[in-house]
């Protein structure tokens, strides 16, 4: 049965992992997956992690079924998360949230969903794009298409281009939009281009999915939250996909969640119903233990602070290597400017390093990226970035 099964290319981005992991040489670099790794190369076990598995482990819960959707003391901490804790969205009613298997499984519900609700709509992504949202919606039956993002000549959004093409799409047309950090280009529009995304889904019937793996890695948990804020005041209905594998450094637990925002109560009652029939037939219910950490640690004044002063250090250390790998490049006197990465968010920086570039970075120097030329900065570390930063060097001049 297997006789005429075909070799499937590697994952572009968990398939650097394995590549990295089979490579021999120990001053490899992975700058492939976006992880966060401390100054010294370690993911971190956070303190607000380890004080709520502490406890966890301490009172030596049951593991009992869970509810299909989580339990509530999770769905209502990612809902004040996204919306604020004040918002009159989730007072009333409107918002459905459904814990996940990370980022990609509330990705993957959500398409699921929509394709019950509206199988011959067409789904739009950035150009470019995490490489998987293509894939996932795709495997929920969707066709594709990008829509205009990334302008390479000003390393910001073309606007202009990705406002032409929502206007002219058909209502009903999934738009696909990173709410914060887009990856892999590190350019978010500013909130008044949010506030015109958000007209023109209204006036053309779009239908929003805001995708939200980075929110604290710009400027902060409330900053980050702009796009989901200026939607949830539209009266629109729309999708969000949050991952905690990042925030949290949670990775390998897949916490993340669905939140659909509907026009009514009860309206909500039936959407979280049929959400409910599309997470029995893919996994039953949700996994209990990173859920129930993160709820902990938003549930306790003083574990939330703990964790966003550790968010914040995470941050500020992503911000320190941009400023230290620009200023270590330009030390190997390369022409080409590379201040463009201070000004780009979240983990990425989309680099302009051409494929073959990519390539020669691995083969040469055992450094691993992106073919698109993403790195992933929060990799970068007080040891390797003068390795990383010569290597770019000897790559662009040739
Ligand atoms: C990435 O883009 O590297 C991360 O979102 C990890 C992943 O699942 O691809």
């Amino acid at each position: 049965i297997f006789a005429a099964v075909e070799m499937a290319p590697r994952d572009p981005i968990l398939g650097l992992n394995e590549a990295f992991n089979a490579d021999t040489r120990s001053h490899k670099v992975n700058l492939g997956v976006g992880v966060y790794y401390d100054d010294n190369g370690k993911i971190p076990l956070l303190a607000a992690v380890k004080a709520a598995e502490k406890a966890r482990l301490e009172a030596m819960p049951p593991r009992g079924y869970q509810p299909i959707e989580g339990p509530a003391s999770y769905t209502q901490a990612v809902q004040n998360l996204l919306l604020g804790a004040d918002s009159e969205l989730i007072a009333a009613g409107r918002v459905v949230t459904a814990q996940a298997l990370g980022g990609t499984g509330a990705l993957k519900i959500g398409g699921d969903f929509l394709k019950r609700l509206n199988p011959s709509a067409k789904v739009y992504i950035s150009d470019p794009s995490w490489e998987n949202h293509r894939a996932l919606f795709e495997a929920a039956g969707f066709q594709v298409e990008n829509y205009p993002y990334y302008d390479a000549a000003t390393r910001g959004v073309n606007f202009a281009g990705m406002k032409d093409c929502l206007l002219g799409l058909d209502a009903g047309s999934v738009i696909i939009l990173h709410a914060c950090c887009h990856n892999p280009t590190g350019a978010d529009l500013s909130d008044a281009q949010w506030a015109e995304v958000v007209e023109i889904c209204r006036e053309r019937g779009l239908v929003p999915f805001l995708d939200m793996a980075y929110q604290g890695f710009a400027e902060g948990i409330e900053p980050d939250a702009v796009a989901v804020r200026l939607f949830s005041a539209s009266g629109l209905q729309f999708f969000v996909s949050s991952s905690f594998s990042k925030s949290f450094s949670l990775y390998g637990e897949r916490v993340g969640a669905l939140s659909i925002i509907t026009a009514s109560k009860e309206e909500s009652g039936r959407v979280l119903s049929q959400l409910k029939r599309v997470i029995r037939t893919n996994y039953s219910n949700p996994p209990i233990h990173g859920g129930a950490v993160v709820a902990a640690v938003l549930s306790s004044t003083e574990l939330r602070q703990m964790w966003e002063d550790e968010l914040a250090g995470m941050r500020d250390r992503i911000r320190a290597m941009r400023s230290g790998l620009v200023d270590a490049i330009k030390a190997q006197n390369v022409a080409q400017d590379f201040s463009f990465v201070i000004q780009q968010r979240g983990m990425f920086s989309y680099t302009g390093l051409t494929a073959a570039q990519v390539e020669r970075m691995k083969d040469e120097f055992g450094i691993y990226a992106v073919s698109t030329g993403r790195i992933c900065l929060a990799a970068l570390n007080s040891k390797n970035i003068g390795y990383v930063a010569e290597a770019i060097a000897q790559v662009v001049k040739g």
